[in-house]
């Protein structure tokens, strides 16, 4: 079958050996081989980013947004406030989910593409003693901007609050400190970064905050982050898991601790390096200025008389899937991921076909 380089930011493309994984032998989640196979999962993933002494990984079936929702709704005492600090979509939606709870929600908003000022986090931080919870994007998958989730973390610890970090798109892809950034919840999801297949979600959960979780009145049924968390410890599941995702997300893991998560990271950088030379030497522009960009994600503007569709479509017609903007920015940009099992040679070949493309799209 024809190979197709994604370059959106997930799902990617797997290796064989996690694709494999798929076709292990069918499974009842109530057996021990699951709650084997669950555990191992769990234990990886903390001793990947080598947090096993004071985080425990909660699972979940579903997409990122799923963790972030266990994440988000049960993270808040009642009477708190949450505070969420914005600068694109992602942002925009952990509020929106604290919102639908029903959740005091205070917003730090600065524009898309812009790290916030952290004087002004501190300023809120200081006026509003019932913030209880600071939740911030690691990297704002929108614009590919990386957030200075350490520098925000040492403040968030400094007033002492809780910090929950949407991290879907950045572990394993850019740096994440847990400890100096006094992270407690930090949501992640199986396929991105850690290069496997959708369809599993996780918290990485500061194990002492469990006890203050139990005593809050059950957010949700379905994702309750205490409840699945007391689940899991004791090898079982509240619902039915993903199974065969979850041998995926087993072997992908494999990789990652082979590959280590430092070695990750520093392939994705090599990767982004590479292609941004390409770009800048196509004139093309970045939304983004690079000292702020992630590893793994960069937002272009469309040059004049260059559609998205267009350039999509010529672009999946030679084997590359590129990415639109959202929102206000849909018409105006386009995205080009490196995640996921990709090769130089491919990289090299996206650069030749997308300057092709693109001179082939402008008026001579
Ligand atoms: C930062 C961030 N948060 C949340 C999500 C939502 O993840 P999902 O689409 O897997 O639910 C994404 C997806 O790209 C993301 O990049």
């Amino acid at each position: 079958m024809k190979r197709t380089v994604l370059l959106n930011p997930g799902p990617v493309n797997v290796t064989e050996r996690v694709r494999q994984a798929l076709l292990k032998p069918d499974l009842c989640h109530r057996e021990k081989e699951f709650s084997d196979l669950m555990q191992s999962i769990r234990s990886k993933l903390v001793r990947a980013f080598g947090i096993q002494n004071d985080y425990d990984a909660v699972l979940t079936t579903g997409s990122g947004t799923a963790a972030l929702e266990m994440a988000v709704c049960s993270c808040l005492s009642e009477g708190e406030t949450m505070l969420v600090i914005r600068n694109g979509v992602y942002g925009e939606r952990i509020s929106a989910m604290a919102e639908a709870y029903g959740f005091n929600t205070q917003c730090l908003d600065t524009p898309w593409g812009e790290p916030p000022v952290l004087s002004n986090i501190e300023q809120v931080l200081k006026q509003n003693p019932k913030i209880e919870v600071v939740a911030l994007v690691h990297h704002e998958t929108t614009t590919g901007l990386l957030n200075p989730v350490h520098e925000i973390g040492e403040l968030v610890r400094k007033y002492k609050k809780r910090f929950l970090v949407d991290s879907i798109s950045g572990l394993a892809g850019d740096a994440l400190d847990f400890n100096r950034a006094g992270v407690d919840f930090c949501v992640g999801t199986a396929n991105k970064c850690l290069q496997g297949l959708p369809g599993v979600s996780f918290v990485l959960a500061r194990k002492t905050e469990m006890a203050r979780l139990n005593k809050i009145p059950e957010p949700s049924h379905y994702f309750n982050l205490y409840k699945n968390h007391q689940a899991q410890e004791k090898g079982d599941t509240l619902f039915t898991p993903a199974v065969q995702i979850h041998y995926a997300l087993d072997a992908a893991l494999d990789e990652l601790l082979e590959e280590t998560v430092t070695g990750r990271i520093n392939r994705y950088r090599q990767a982004s390096a590479m292609l941004r030379k390409g770009f800048r030497e196509m004139g093309l522009e970045f939304i983004v200025s690079e000292t702020h960009l992630s590893n793994t994600l960069t937002a272009l503007k469309l040059p004049e008389d260059v559609t998205y569709q267009g350039l999509h479509d010529r672009l999946k017609g030679q084997g590359f899937v590129i990415y639109a903007g959202q929102k206000k920015l849909s018409e105006s940009i386009f995205r080009i991921a490196n995640m996921g099992d990709i090769t130089t040679e491919e990289f090299q070949r996206l650069l030749d076909t997308l300057k092709n493309c693109l001179s082939a799209s402008t008026p001579s």
